[in-house]
C-alpha cells in the first residue's frame, strides 16, 4: 500500500495493469520480486472486503469533504484510465508494428512504462484539470506524456553510470532486463514520444504549445536533468565518471537539488492540468504553488523511505542513498526533522489551493496521503 490514512481504508494502488502485457514477452526480464498484482482490481484492506473496480467514468468533482475511501477509489479509476491510454500511445508490438518501431525498443519502452508505478504525475494532472472545472478526458494526453517523461527519468536514473540500481517497481531495472544501450534508447524514445503526444493530442493548439513549454522546462536543464546533474556532483561524481571529494552541501543547496530533480516534474502536472482546463491565471498560480510544495515534500519522503522503507513494498532498493554518499534530508534533519518538514510542505500545499474551494478537496487529501505512503 502506498496510501494509508488513519487506517480507515487502505487501498493498494500498485497493482500491475499491463494491457497487452510486455512482461511475459520480454527476453531476460527477470522478475525479482513477486510484489506486483497481476490484475487491475483494487485491494481494499484493513477490514474492508476486496472489490474490483471497472473502468467506469471518473467521479465528478466532489463538493463536500472527501473521505479517504473516495480518494482511494478516485486514484484507482484514474490509474486504470491512464494505463489504458498509455497502452495506446506506446509503440505496439507485433510483426506489422516492426515497420514503425523496432520491436526490442517497443518492448523496452512498454516494459518500463507499463510495469507498475503509482502514476502520481498523471493523476495530479487529471485532478488539476478537474479542480479548474475541466474534463479529465481532455487531460489524458498531457497526463500520459508526464508519465512517459517520468519513466524515462527512472530508466536513466537507474543506469550504472548514475544510481546503478537493479530493482525498480518490483522488477529488474530496464537496463538489467534488456541491456544498457536499449535502456538508454527506450528513455530517449519515451522523452520524444511524450512531446509528440502533447503536440498532437492536446487541444486547443494554444494549450498544447503552453504544455510543451511547461513540460520541456520541467524535464530539461532547468528542471529534472539539471537536478540530476547537481545530485551527481554533490555526491562526488567527477570527470569521466571518476570520483572526487563530495561537494560540501548546505540544506539550501539540497533543497534546490530536490526541487529540480524531482520537484519540477511533480509541479508541472498541476500547471499542465490547469492550462488544459483553460483556467484563470489565479487558478494556475494556486495550483503551481501546491505543486511546488508537494514536489519537495515527495522527495523528502523518498529520502525517508530509503532510510526506513521496506524494499518489498517499495519495489526498489533501500539504503542506496547513504551507500552512494548522497545528500538527503534525513542526513541533514534526521528522520523526525525530515518528517516535520514534509508535513509543513503539505500544509503549505493545502493552503495554496484554498482559493479553489471545494473542487480542491481531492488534492488536499492527496497532499496528506503522500506523507503516509510506503511505496
Ligand atoms: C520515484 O518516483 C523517483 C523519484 C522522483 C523519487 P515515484 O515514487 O513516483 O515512482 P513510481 O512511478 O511510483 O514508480
Ligand atoms: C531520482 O531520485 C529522481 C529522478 C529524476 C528519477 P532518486 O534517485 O532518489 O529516485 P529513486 O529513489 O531511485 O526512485
Ligand atoms: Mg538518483
Ligand atoms: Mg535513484
Ligand atoms: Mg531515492
Amino acid at each position: 500500500m502506498w496510501y494509508k490514512a488513519g487506517c480507515r481504508s487502505c487501498v493498494d494502488f500498485h497493482g500491475l495493469n499491463v494491457n497487452n502485457s510486455s512482461q511475459s514477452k520480454v527476453p531476460g526480464a527477470v522478475i525479482l520480486m513477486p510484489m506486483c498484482i497481476p490484475d487491475t482490481g483494487v485491494r481494499v484492506s484493513a477490514g474492508c472486503s476486496s472489490k474490483k473496480v471497472t473502468n467506469r467514468p471518473m467521479t465528478t468533482v466532489p463538493t463536500t469533504s472527501t473521505s479517504v475511501s473516495a480518494l482511494g477509489e478516485y486514484l484507482e479509476r484514474a490509474r486504470h484510465r491512464i494505463e489504458e491510454s498509455l497502452d495506446e500511445y506506446l509503440p505496439a508490438l507485433g510483426a506489422d508494428a516492426e515497420a514503425v518501431c523496432p520491436e526490442r525498443l517497443a518492448m523496452a519502452m512498454r516494459y518500463s512504462v507499463l510495469g507498475g508505478g503509482k502514476r502520481l504525475r498523471p493523476v495530479l494532472c487529471l485532478m488539476a484539470t478537474e479542480a479548474c472545472g475541466g474534463e479529465s478526458a481532455a487531460a489524458l494526453p498531457g497526463a500520459c506524456a508526464l508519465e512517459m517523461v517520468h519513466a524515462y527519468s527512472l530508466i536513466h536514473d537507474d543506469l550504472p553510470a548514475m544510481d546503478d540500481d537493479d530493482l525498480r517497481r518490483g522488477r529488474a531495472t530496464t537496463h538489467r532486463a534488456f541491456d544498457e544501450a536499449t535502456a538508454i534508447l527506450a528513455g530517449d524514445g519515451l522523452l520524444t514520444l511524450a512531446f509528440e503526444v502533447v503536440a498532437k493530442e492536446v487541444r486547443p493548439s494554444s494549450a498544447a504549445l503552453r504544455c510543451v513549454a511547461i513540460l520541456a522546462e520541467a524535464a530539461g536543464p532547468a528542471g529534472m536533468v539539471g537536478g540530476q546533474m547537481a545530485d551527481l556532483l554533490a555526491e562526488g561524481h567527477g570527470e569521466a565518471g571518476g570520483r572526487r571529494p563530495p561537494t560540501s552541501v548546505t540544506l539550501a543547496t539540497l533543497e534546490a537539488i530536490h526541487r529540480r530533480k524531482t520537484g519540477a516534474l511533480l509541479r508541472a502536472p498541476l500547471k499542465i492540468g490547469a492550462v488544459i482546463a483553460q483556467a484563470s491565471e489565479c487558478c494556475v498560480e494556486a495550483l503551481d504553488r501546491y505543486g511546488k510544495a508537494i514536489g519537495l515534500a515527495f522527495q523528502i519522503v523518498d529520502d525517508l523511505l530509503d532510510v526506513q522503507g521496506d524494499e518489498t513494498k517499495l519495489g526498489k532498493r533501500v539504503g542506496k542513498d547513504s551507500a552512494l554518499g548522497k545528500w538527503t534530508y534525513p542526513r541533514f534533519l534526521g528522520v523526525d526533522g525530515s518528517s516535520r518538514r514534509a508535513r509543513q510542505l503539505a500544509d503549505e500545499a493545502i493552503a495554496a489551493i484554498e482559493p479553489i474551494g471545494p473542487r480542491g478537496e481531492l488534492l488536499r487529501s492527496l497532499a496528506l496521503a503522500l506523507l503516509e505512503r510506503d511505496r
